[in-house]
């Protein structure tokens, strides 16, 4: 399992300070959410900040991009020094020239599927995506609560990617806390994403740890 900290209920004024004290207490990656307040009604950071904070940080940018017509910002966010670039399939009519085009900038290449949106929409583009980001709540803002249909939807996406003999990792983001870990490793999960559960709970490291121990009890 890798817990992947959602920067949205970080201390956006020392930011600098949150990524390095992530790096000490162990934690290898790190989820950035992009809002553009048009998308989802929520506005946060783009390209810019990501590109001064990579400086600064070696942890893997996990780029979760909540805005329309993402494939005008590709570029930028791979100059920023993105790791990977996570879209949503209901952003994106061409999603499979999207997801391409990310690659070929040299980014890992990442579906995001709002709640209400089935796999079906990744049948034909499972290929040409790295991870896909399972949406346990409606995106926009940190702090909601977790939405329970997201285990059928990671056991399903998990049988569809073993039955293709795909590596694709399954992620999921919104309301992830210890006690439904060990039930989303269960159904499949590979990565958590937590914001609320994981900054509002310090010490980083013994978050960490009980993250980690939970997601080993189903
Ligand atoms: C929701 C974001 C999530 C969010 C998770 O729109 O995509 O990454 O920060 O926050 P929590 O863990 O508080 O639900
Ligand atoms: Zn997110």
């Amino acid at each position: 399992m890798i817990l992947a900290p959602s920067l949205l209920s970080a201390d956006f004024s020392a930011l600098g300070k949150e990524l390095e004290d992530l790096r000490q207490a162990g934690l290898t990656w790190v989820h950035w959410d992009v809002m553009d307040g048009s998308f989802v009604p929520n506005i946060t950071f783009g390209p810019a900040v990501i590109k001064q904070l990579r400086r600064e940080s070696p942890l893997f940018f996990d780029v979760h991009l909540m805005i329309n017509e993402p494939e005008r910002h590709f570029t930028p966010f791979a100059e920023a020094g993105a790791n990977r670039l996570a879209i949503h399939a209901e952003a994106c009519p061409h999603l499979q020239r999207s997801l391409a085009e990310i690659r070929n900038l040299g980014m890992q290449a990442g579906v995001a599927l709002n709640p209400s949106t089935p796999l079906s929409v990744l049948d034909y583009v499972l290929e040409d995506a790295d991870m896909v980001l399972i949406m346990s709540v409606n995106p926009g803002f940190g702090g909601q609560t977790f939405l329970p249909l997201a285990y059928r939807k990671i056991r399903e996406l998990r049988a569809m990617i073993a039955n293709r003999g795909l590596s694709v990792l399954i992620a999921v983001d919104g309301g992830v806390d210890p006690a439904n870990a060990g039930q989303l490793c269960d159904a499949g999960a590979d990565v958590l994403i937590s914001g609320s559960a994981f900054f509002n709970f310090p010490p980083y490291a013994e978050r960490l740890r009980t993250f980690t121990d939970a997601a080993r009890q189903p």
